[in-house]
């Protein structure tokens, strides 16, 4: 079966989170992603965090499948001819160096266009034009710098950092809207163009949520779904809300059977207006349906931390899942707060490839995340990741090298 991206080639410069995340979606939409690494060393993620010595770390193998690796000292004279004869067969060239690294070994945006008008150069950066252009970034940095961290954790603790990686590995998915659009526009206009994802703007844009909340806090000094209301004070900007619920409708997370042993046993759970009445039921607080204090979203407001301690002595007569079998009888909102391991073991998500077994070479058999995007028409295999520089001689043999020179170039430590 066909895919989306057939014919596609990327020339993958990227390394560590971002960028593979980015150019590994490309991969699974059908493009072909020739990773380009350091003779010797290749992405540093290969050796970060490993659990098998001498292994390719599951960092690096969960990024990187469905690519082909190749190794080329673009430091090297000779090394740089081959990554020209690159860019002159490839559509699109990702990176996420510090900036300024590529225009350091001499491929400049200007260099790039004369070699291929029609190539994209694709980047993630920390930050966009401005005081901290200059600056290397890692995920927590972008969380922090983005408005994530501000705006998470509890009002009387610090700033906190998400287990979600929205710095890197959202910025990655940014970066590949950005590259596929500019795909198309490529195809009215012949033209290659830069695509730009800055970290922070990533982050930033995740958080949309918190500066509406800004603009709502400056003109009426109060927000008053936020846990805040209506005993604590507001300052000038917005504070962390802990567990509540980003929208309209209010909710936070309880407790569930098991909570005093198990880190997990809690359910997410949601007063939405329309379903209040089937809630009052359920937890069998049948008068607050019709009671004038509770009965309304905008009555329930100053009660919301008396609600939730109610619905909570229900929820903890009930395991997690007991909780949303029966929350879900009645349309009530809610999730349970699953663990890694039971995600890991979840059937569905294996039926639906969302989670997918993948064997290794050297590493055997690991677990991955797969194509969270499913398309009807380019179905998503996963194939494991390249080992360092395993495509090496096959990219070379079409970029039209023969056995000798490819010999000869790796003698002189070009590839
Ligand atoms: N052959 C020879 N040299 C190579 C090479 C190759 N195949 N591939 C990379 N290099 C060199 C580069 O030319 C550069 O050298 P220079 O500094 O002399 O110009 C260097 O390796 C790459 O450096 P850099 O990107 O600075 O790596 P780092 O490990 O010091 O920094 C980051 C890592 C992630 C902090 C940095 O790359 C960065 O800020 N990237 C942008 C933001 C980002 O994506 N962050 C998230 C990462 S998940």
């Amino acid at each position: 079966m066909s895919k989306a991206l057939d014919g596609v080639r990327i020339l993958d410069f990227t390394h560590v989170q971002s960028g593979p995340t980015c150019t590994q979606l490309l991969a699974w939409f059908g493009a072909d992603v020739i990773k380009v690494e350091r003779a010797g060393a290749g992405d540093i993620t290969r050796e970060q965090l490993r659990d098998i010595p001498d292994v390719d770390s599951l960092y690096f193998t969960m990024l990187n499948h469905n690519k082909r690796s190749v190794t080329i000292d673009t430091k090297n004279p000779e090394g740089k001819l081959v990554l020209e004869a690159l860019i002159q067969k490839c559509d699109v060239l990702v990176e996420n160096f510090a900036p300024g690294a590529l225009d350091r070994m001499g491929f400049t945006w200007e260099r790039i266009q004369e070699l291929n008008p029609r190539m994209i150069v694709a980047s993630v950066k920390g930050f966009g034009p401005g005081p901290y252009e200059d600056c290397k970034v890692y995920e927590n940095v972008a969380q922090c710098a983005g408005g994530a961290a501000s705006t998470t954790g509890f009002d009387d603790g610090p700033p906190v950092v998400t287990g979600a990686q929205i710095g890197d590995s959202g910025t990655g998915l940014h970066l590949a809207l950005g590259i596929v659009t500019a795909l198309y526009q490529r195809t009215q206009t012949g033209r290659g163009q830069k695509v730009l994802a800055a970290m922070q703007d990533g982050v930033l844009n995740l958080c949309r949520v918190k500066l509406r909340d800004q603009q709502r806090l400056e003109r009426t000094g109060t927000m008053k779904e936020y846990p805040q209301y209506p005993n604590g004070t507001f300052g000038e900007a917005v504070p962390r809300a802990g567990n509540a619920s980003g929208g309209g409708q209010p909710g936070w997370i309880l407790k569930c059977k098991g909570w005093e042993t198990d880190p997990n046993a809690y359910i997410y759970f949601i007063t939405q207006a329309p379903v209040w009445a089937k809630i009052c039921n359920v937890i069998g607080k049948e008068e607050w349906a019709t009671d004038p204090n509770y009965a309304t979203p905008a009555a329930r407001l100053p009660h919301l931390k008396d609600i939730f301690a109610e619905i909570e002595r229900w929820t903890m007569t009930k395991t997690k899942f007991e909780a949303m079998q029966i929350l879900n009888k009645y349309d009530i909102p809610c999730g349970p707060i699953l663990s890694m391991k039971e995600i890991a073991e979840e059937p569905s998500l294996r039926k639906t490839g969302t989670i997918v077994e993948v064997d290794h070479p050297t590493r055997g058999k690991y677990l991955t995340v797969g194509n969270p995007i499913k398309l009807s028409d380019s179905p998503t295999e996963v194939k494991r990741s390249p080992l360092l520089g395993e495509h090496t001689d096959e990219v070379m043999a079409e970029l039209g090298y023969s056995p000798e020179q490819i010999n000869a170039l790796r003698t002189a430590g070009a590839i």
